[in-house]
């Protein structure tokens, strides 16, 4: 059985992981500058075509709702502004890694995997909103990308995959449990080193490493709870399928910082239940 130590190796010398597209390094330098207009940020976009349909085919989806049809980048951008188009850029670029499908793994439902990602974003913005976390945007990509590691691995290690994926199931672990057992590493650890090669914000960086323990992730402890809560939510709510049949503990530290307790837990349901509703919109892109 592989190591911690080999494992790492061979992730980071996999030539054909994924990498951002340039376009996102581009429009994130684009975005920190605050003379960029509207039409300069639209011309980059617009430069990669295949992103910018796919970014008009987003913000003309359901998840975003507006009533007339948006045509031009410039448009959107100038509708949906420059933080949320940022995001959907982001959005989109992640999407188009994630639906490569693996030729090696047949008896895993990975579109019930993707399911449990898009559900567990949706569920991350719901909450954000219930809690007044103003990042509500990109508490759904760090929900939608929380699972990386396991994604890394079902693409790149069929065979670690299908293993701890048989592992869990046969022993009653969580994923993450079973990937302890057997090779001493977490899908949120190698998630996490994709993230930080991938340069992602700070906030998406700790929301991957620290979903399923909260605590470390310090000042971003109430956007990695929040994706920590929207995950076993969704879990228990049966919105796709997350790896493995087990129900994770929930943080009481993480709950109680958000103060969920004041909140109508059947309300909080209903909202989660629209917003994943809304976002199998997404599952158009892939
Ligand atoms: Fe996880
Ligand atoms: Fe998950």
């Amino acid at each position: 059985m592989p190591d911690k130590k080999k494992i790492m190796e061979k992730i980071s010398n996999l030539s054909s992981i994924p990498t951002l597209p340039s376009i996102i390094v581009q429009i994130t330098s684009l975005l920190q500058s605050p003379k960029t207009s509207a039409e300069e940020l639209g011309r980059a976009i617009a430069s990669d075509q295949a992103l910018a349909a796919k970014v008009l085919k987003l913000v003309n989806s359901a998840f975003y709702g507006f009533p007339g049809r948006i045509s031009t980048i410039t448009h959107a951008i100038v509708i949906l502004g420059f933080s949320t188009i940022k995001n959907v850029v982001l959005t989109a670029s992640i999407l188009d890694i994630f639906k490569k499908k693996s030729d090696n793994i047949t008896d895993f439902d990975i579109e019930q995997f993707w399911m449990h990602s898009i559900a567990c974003g949706a569920a991350a913005k719901s909450i954000a909103r219930f809690t007044d976390n103003k990042k509500k945007e990109e508490c759904f990509i760090a929900g939608l990308i929380h699972d990386v590691g396991k994604i890394l691995l079902y693409q790149y290690l069929p065979e670690l995959f299908m293993k701890t994926y048989s592992f869990s199931i046969q022993n009653k672990l969580l994923f993450y449990q079973s990937e302890l057992q057997l090779f001493k590493i977490t899908h949120q650890e190698i998630g996490g080193t994709l993230a930080e090669r991938w340069n992602l914000p700070q906030m998406l960086q700790q929301a991957i490493k620290y979903h399923h323990a909260p605590q470390p992730a310090q000042e971003c402890f109430s956007t990695t709870s929040i994706v920590h809560c929207a995950d076993i939510l969704v879990r228990a709510l049966d919105f796709g399928y997350g790896g493995d049949d087990q129900l994770p503990n929930i943080s009481e530290t993480a709950w109680k910082s958000l103060n969920m307790d004041s909140i109508q837990t059947s309300t909080l349901f209903d909202m989660i239940s629209n917003e994943i509703d809304r976002a199998t919109a997404f599952i158009q892109l892939f």
